[in-house]
């Protein structure tokens, strides 16, 4: 519900989760056994800060794929758009791959990110209106899995498509992803499309390598979670205390990510105490990879169809594009 209102962009604190949430957040899913902590907690402004350090280093291949990907095929993606195009994105990232996307749309309508923290929305909009003066934005301050309600388009547009790049679909589990898919599927209406980057399926040493970069960027991102809700609801993790782990599972294909204590040891959530064996994990992300055909499944099971996939040389990640699928007389 309160994700239906637009806020006023720039505006730094009103979309904040309030902190009365996070602290019940922390209680709940630290009384589960196992101990589980949602990924989306991982960005606050440090945590994000964080996550483009991430992208910087030469093992996170996602990121660098992705855009050589964008600037071979852009125009061919461009294509199977179509004119007139009113481009929606969930999340605003850092809108390098967004830009290549517009500079080939042919007449977009209009650009509506979709993002909860009003900080980036307003950072990436300001970019965007310098180097696309004609193009409307709309930006729109909401929880993308929650519903919302798109602002009028200032013309109408041929197809409304739903950019989801990043491999962010990967963060959710199977039935949730499925649910995501299919609100995007309603929100794009009969004419829309789905333009999705899925990381692929690949040797399991080079995945497992991209989520445990030598610098140590990643286990800084992981461990900067305690960080915050030191810093947000007066907990007191000792940082010092808990490791990084991130492991491809094989079997569901997919990295888990934990924080695992390094000891016996109690910290203060609220007013009561938590306490950790040494070695227990706290799970804090998964990160799913697929192989074309799994994601063409998944896909189905929301109502939708795959129409054409770009990948790399390298076949390591891929950007599909999907609309309705219509079903077929047999
Ligand atoms: C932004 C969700 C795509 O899962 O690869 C990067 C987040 N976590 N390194 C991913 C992340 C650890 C990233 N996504």
């Amino acid at each position: 519900m309160s994700s239906v209102q637009p806020c006023t962009v720039g505006d730094d604190d009103d979309r904040r989760p309030p902190l009365d949430e996070i602290l019940a957040v922390a209680r709940r899913g630290l009384a589960l056994k196992p101990k589980r902590l949602p990924s989306w907690l991982f960005y606050d402004e440090r945590g994000s800060a964080l996550f483009e350090e991430i992208c910087e280093q030469p093992e996170y291949y996602l990121t660098r794929c992705e855009i050589a990907l964008m600037n071979e095929h852009a125009g061919s993606i461009a294509d199977s758009l179509g004119s007139e195009v009113r481009l929606v994105e969930y999340g605003s990232g850092s809108g390098v791959k967004t830009r290549i996307l517009l500079r080939h749309l042919h007449q977009p309508v209009s650009y509506v990110p979709v993002e909860i923290s009003p900080e980036p929305l307003r950072r990436s909009v300001q970019q965007l209106a310098e180097e696309f003066p004609g193009l409307p934005l709309q930006p729109l301050c909401a929880d993308f899995s929650k519903p919302f309600r798109l602002p009028i388009p200032p013309r109408a547009p041929r197809r409304t498509v739903v950019y989801f790049p990043g491999s962010t679909i990967g963060n959710f589990e199977a039935h949730d992803s499925v649910e995501l898919l299919r609100k995007m599927r309603n929100e794009m209406g009969d004419a829309g499309g789905i333009l999705i980057g899925v990381d692929l399926k690949k040797e399991p040493a080079l995945i497992e390598a991209a989520y445990n970069d030598a610098a140590g960027v990643t286990a800084k991102f992981t461990l900067n979670m305690l960080a915050r809700l030191n810093r947000e609801i007066g907990s007191d993790f000792e940082l010092a205390a808990f490791a990084h782990r991130a492991h491809y599972n094989p079997m569901a294909g997919r990295i888990e990510t934990h924080l695992v204590s390094r000891c016996e040891q109690q910290v203060k959530i609220g007013r009561n105490k938590v306490g950790f064996r040494p070695g227990e994990a706290i799970q804090v992300e998964y990160s799913c990879k697929y192989s074309l055909a799994e994601f063409a499944a998944l896909a189905e099971k929301a109502g939708l169809a795959v129409l054409r996939v770009w990948t790399d040389p390298q076949r390591m990640f891929s950007v599909q594009y999907l609309e309705r699928a219509t079903a077929l007389a047999h």
